[in-house]
């Protein structure tokens, strides 16, 4: 059985007090996952340390980075090495989110790189992609998400794939409220499952865990996880708020 996962993003946000409380907030909910269920904490950069010695003995909580280099090591100011990240026993790390994408010019050659880093050092990548508004209005979402996945994730062998979790993010409902359908959330997700299975069988492409994230919220989680394609969410802001986090986590099947 495939992994049922839960992932807060908080993007740029929170100070270490602040990310301290919420962690706190949300372990004070006293969540029992179920077996095959995790809970993922992405935290900027700072806090990472922090974030796993504070859930180092939840089982099932884990902690992301929301990016790392594409390079091993060297002369990158600013920048971040997986194998740093491996060094204080960080988990995984989400890698091409849109606003990555956008605002830091990755593409998805830069990204094939960022996840074989990822990989040569333990640390499992989340792996976003998802298409803009102009994308989804013209019907060729399929054929773009089909682009990022064959540029970044498909030289991957099959051993390694089964690392990968993959999040779909149609860019026009991040943050703005307008969550996609659960039938266009299943609908994408089926199509990224048959594009799995059509380069590394139906064993594997059954094992990957399909995120969706976009606006996801308390309200709208129970409907959007219980779509067969669906493996649970990457939540932005409502994984800023422990009760609203702590909801939709309670709606894992
Ligand atoms: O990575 C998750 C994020 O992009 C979704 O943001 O605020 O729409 O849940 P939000």
């Amino acid at each position: 059985m495939r992994k049922k996962i839960v992932a807060g993003n908080w993007k740029m946000n929170l100070t270490l007090a602040q990310g301290e409380q919420l962690i706190n907030d949300i372990l004070q909910a006293g969540l029992k996952l179920a077996e095959g269920q995790e809970v993922v904490v992405a935290t900027p950069f700072p806090y990472l340390t922090k974030a796993k010695a504070m859930l180092k003995n939840y089982p099932g909580f884990y902690v992301a980075a929301q990016n790392s280099a594409s390079e091993k090591s060297g002369a990158y100011t600013g920048e971040v090495s997986a194998e740093m990240l491996q060094s204080i026993g960080v988990d995984y790390v989400i890698l091409g989110h849109s606003e990555r994408r956008e605002y830091f010019n990755e593409t998805n050659a830069i990204l094939a790189k960022k996840v074989d880093q990822a990989l040569a050092f333990g640390v499992k990548p989340i792996f976003c992609c998802g298409e803009p508004l102009a994308i989804r209005e013209a019907g060729t979402q399929n054929e773009y998400v089909a682009k990022q996945l064959e540029e970044s994730i498909f030289h991957l062998s099959a051993e390694e794939f089964k690392k990968i979790v993959i999040a779909y993010e149609p860019i026009w409902a991040i943050g703005t409220g307008l969550t996609a359908s659960s039938a266009q959330a299943q609908d994408m997700h089926a199509f990224i499952r048959s594009q799995v299975a059509a380069k590394y069988g139906n064993e594997i492409a059954l094992h990957t865990s399909i995120l969706y994230g976009g606006s996801a919220k308390p309200g709208n989680a129970a409907e959007l996880f219980a779509c067969p394609d669906v493996d649970g969410g990457l939540i932005g802001g409502a994984s800023l708020v422990a009760a609203d986090f702590v909801s939709i986590i309670q709606k894992l099947a």
